[in-house]
């Protein structure tokens, strides 16, 4: 399979995930397992969008021109992965610093609502620069 398909593939399996984990949050929070099940499906959709990055930079390392990072696609994109790391970090942060967890907490729920946000926005871009829509 050529490494944009992979790249796209892993971006939109791990969008899935993180809208999960979000989905999971905002939903299931009554429920005794939402932690266990929110913490691992947010983990590995953060882990599927730090791998599709890995092949998109190898996608475009092995076009002839192999010019990194120039389209709003490409930067959106650096944005959403950067964002897919600090999220689950800060998710996991929250409990290895209890002083800070009333903080930490706050800026993990931004992060992954705004996670969710840029996500679609950068699969729309994506498909665009590919000419798929
Ligand atoms: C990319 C992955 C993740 C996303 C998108 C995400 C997203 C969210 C969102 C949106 C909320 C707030 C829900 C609401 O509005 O009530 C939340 C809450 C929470 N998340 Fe995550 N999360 C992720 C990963 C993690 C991880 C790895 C942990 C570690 C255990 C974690 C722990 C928590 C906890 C404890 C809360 C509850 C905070 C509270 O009491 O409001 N999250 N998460
Ligand atoms: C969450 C979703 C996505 C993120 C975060 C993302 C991120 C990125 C990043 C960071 C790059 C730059 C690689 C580099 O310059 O070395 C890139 C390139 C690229 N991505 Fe995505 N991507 C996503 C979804 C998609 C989708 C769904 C497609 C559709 C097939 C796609 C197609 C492409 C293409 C064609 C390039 C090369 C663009 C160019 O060289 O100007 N991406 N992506």
């Amino acid at each position: 399979m050529p490494l944009f398909l992979i790249h796209a593939a892993l971006m939109a399996t791990g969008f899935l995930f993180v809208l999960s984990a979000l989905i999971v949050a905002k939903t299931q929070r009554r429920k005794p397992w939402w932690l266990k099940v929110h913490r691992a499906i947010g983990l590995t959709g953060g882990s599927l969008l730090l791998l599709g990055a890995v092949a998109a930079i190898a996608a475009v390392a092995s076009t002839p021109e192999g010019q990194h990072l120039r389209s709003p696609h490409t930067w959106l994109g650096v944005l959403t992965v950067s964002t897919a790391i600090i999220t689950p970090a800060l998710g996991l942060l929250q409990f290895r610093i209890p002083r800070k967890a009333v903080t930490i907490r706050t800026v993990h729920r931004f992060f992954g609502r705004l996670l969710n946000i840029l996500a679609p926005i950068a699969i729309l871009l994506g498909l665009r620069v590919a000419e798929i829509i």
